[in-house]
Formats: C-alpha cells, sequence, structure tokens
C-alpha cells in the first residue's frame, strides 16, 4: 500500500486507474481506526476496484476547546490494519497541503444543520463538510463511505454532494457495536474503567425508548424519560436526545417509520454520540 502525502501524487494515481477503467472507493477517517472504520473499507472493497482510505485529523472541525491536541493518533498501526486489509492506497496529507494559510472558502451547509450537533458544536459541520468536499474534489472517487453512528454528518455529506454536483456516491452504513451495544468510536479510548461501563446504558436506553415509542407511547414523554434515566446511569450532562425525521432531521411528535433516536451525552469530559431507527426492538 503506497502511503501518499500531496494532492499531485494522489491525482496521478486516480487518472490513471480512471483511464484503466477501474472503479475508485473513498474512506475518509480522522485515523485511530476502529472495527467501525474497517468495516467501511470492507464495503468500499465490495463495491470498487480500488480502495483509498484517507487520515487527517481535520483541525477545521475542532471548536478552540476541543480534543484537537489529543485526539488518539497513531499512523503506525493504522498504516498495518490498512495494509492486513488490503486497501490499495493511504492519503495522509498534513495540514499545510490541505489548507494553504490564506485558504479563504468554507463549505456551510444550511439545511440540516440547524440541530443536533451543530447546536452543540457551532462549526463543527463547517469543517466537515469544507474536508469532505476537498477530498471528495481530490480523490474524485466513485462512491465515499460514512458510518451511520455519524447519522447528521452523513446526511449532510449527501447533501453536500449533491448540491455541488460531486459526481461520487455517497454511502452510509451501519453503526458497528460492541458486545455490549456500545458504538465503536475513536473517542472512547478516553473512557475510564468505570465510564465504559455506563457508556453501554446509551444504546440500551435507546434500545428501550425506540421500543416504547414504537409501541405507541408519547414521545416527548418518552426522551423525557430516557434522559432522567441517562443521568441516573451515571452521565454527567445529555447535549440532546430527541426524535427527528432521518431524512429532514425535524423533530417528530408521534410515530412513524422514517422516525429516528438521537442521543448525545457526557461522561466527564468525554462526548459520544449514537443514534437508532425507532422500532419495536423487543424480540
Ligand atoms: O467522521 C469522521 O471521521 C470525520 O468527520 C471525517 C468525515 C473523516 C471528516 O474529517
Amino acid at each position: 500500500m503506497e502511503v501518499l502525502r500531496t494532492i499531485a501524487e494522489l491525482r496521478q494515481h486516480t487518472s490513471r486507474w480512471h483511464v484503466e477503467g477501474q472503479t475508485i472507493g473513498l474512506v475518509p477517517t480522522m485515523g485511530a481506526l476502529h472495527d467501525g472504520h474497517l468495516s467501511l473499507i470492507k464495503i468500499a472493497q465490495q463495491k470498487c476496484n480500488r480502495v483509498i482510505a484517507t487520515i487527517f485529523v481535520n483541525p477545521r472541525q475542532f471548536l478552540p476547546d476541543e480534543d484537537f491536541e489529543e485526539y488518539p493518533r497513531d499512523e503506525d498501526r493504522d498504516i498495518k490494519k490498512l495494509v492486513e486489509m488490503g486497501v490499495d492506497l493511504l492519503f495522509a496529507p498534513n495540514a499545510s497541503e490541505m489548507y494553504q494559510p490564506d485558504a479563504s472558502t468554507t463549505v456551510v451547509i444550511s439545511k440540516l444543520t440547524d440541530c443536533l450537533c451543530a447546536t452543540s458544536r457551532p462549526g463543527f459541520f463547517d469543517g466537515v463538510g469544507t474536508v469532505v468536499t476537498k477530498l471528495l474534489i481530490q480523490a474524485l472517487p466513485d462512491i465515499a463511505i460514512f458510518g451511520e453512528k455519524d447519522y447528521q454528518q452523513l446526511l449532510i455529506i449527501k447533501r453536500l454532494a449533491r448540491d455541488l454536483d460531486i459526481p461520487a456516491q455517497i454511502i452510509g452504513a451501519p453503526t458497528i457495536r460492541e458486545a455490549d451495544g456500545l458504538a465503536v468510536s475513536s473517542r472512547n479510548v478516553y473512557l475510564s474503567q468505570n465510564n465504559r461501563e455506563t457508556a453501554s446504558n446509551v444504546f440500551k436506553i435507546l434500545k428501550k425508548t425506540a421500543t416504547t415509542i414504537a409501541l405507541g407511547n408519547d414521545i416527548l414523554v418518552a426522551c423525557e424519560e430516557a434522559r432522567s434515566e441517562l443521568i441516573f446511569a451515571g452521565f454527567s450532562g445529555i447535549d440532546y436526545f430527541e426524535a427527528r425525521h432521518s431524512k429532514t432531521l425535524e423533530l417528530i411528535e408521534k410515530f412513524e417509520t422514517s422516525g429516528r433516536l438521537f442521543a448525545a451525552v457526557w461522561l466527564g469530559s468525554t462526548r459520544l454520540i449514537d443514534n437508532l431507527e425507532i422500532k419495536d426492538y423487543t424480540d
């Protein structure tokens, strides 16, 4: 697997692959690769002849008080995993390759960004939108894969690709979970042993609330109960626990098949997000 640091090198490879008629799947990541990322790579490999993974801890999507400096980085370990997976190419630029010192363009997505993580992390999706747009233009893949764990991000990326006529199909992939239900995330390494045990309650409470709503109970009451249960379970804060439409992200007031629950919670200084389709999960 070649590791490329410059956009020019990346373009040499992708132009050749395009001329040869090979299809390209892109898997953008910020590194600290886990089973969730590996599942995205598998999907790209099933759908395309060539797979490019990217690793770039994008400074533009961290707020000043967030964990940009602490964000887990281990490129050697990540490269080993990508080689084992048979990825064709890793694009891992540094910040100066991605952003000119006088860079003046930001991709701002105006719909889907008035709620959830856009409210609790203002500016976050401008950073994501800008870097993902750049990666899509740099690599010109046929498809790009993103995890449903970051469901709002996935919708936003689909929207920007459509609006900017970027000729890549954006594909969402199911959330990968640990045995106890915790959604895998690079930030899970921040959790202490105690907090790690508490963390599994997010999925349990999502599932229970989804079932409660699907069985016809009041949505606002069910979400209020879920928030109390999260605090009782030991979470130190809740950014949101809400039921929204899975395409428009509008709040829903009664059960519908396209409903989804969204949660963002805090355990000390670690923020966890998760989401789940609203349906009856009783076996
Ligand atoms: O989900 C992520 O890891 C990042 O937000 C992404 C899509 C790679 C953009 O930096």
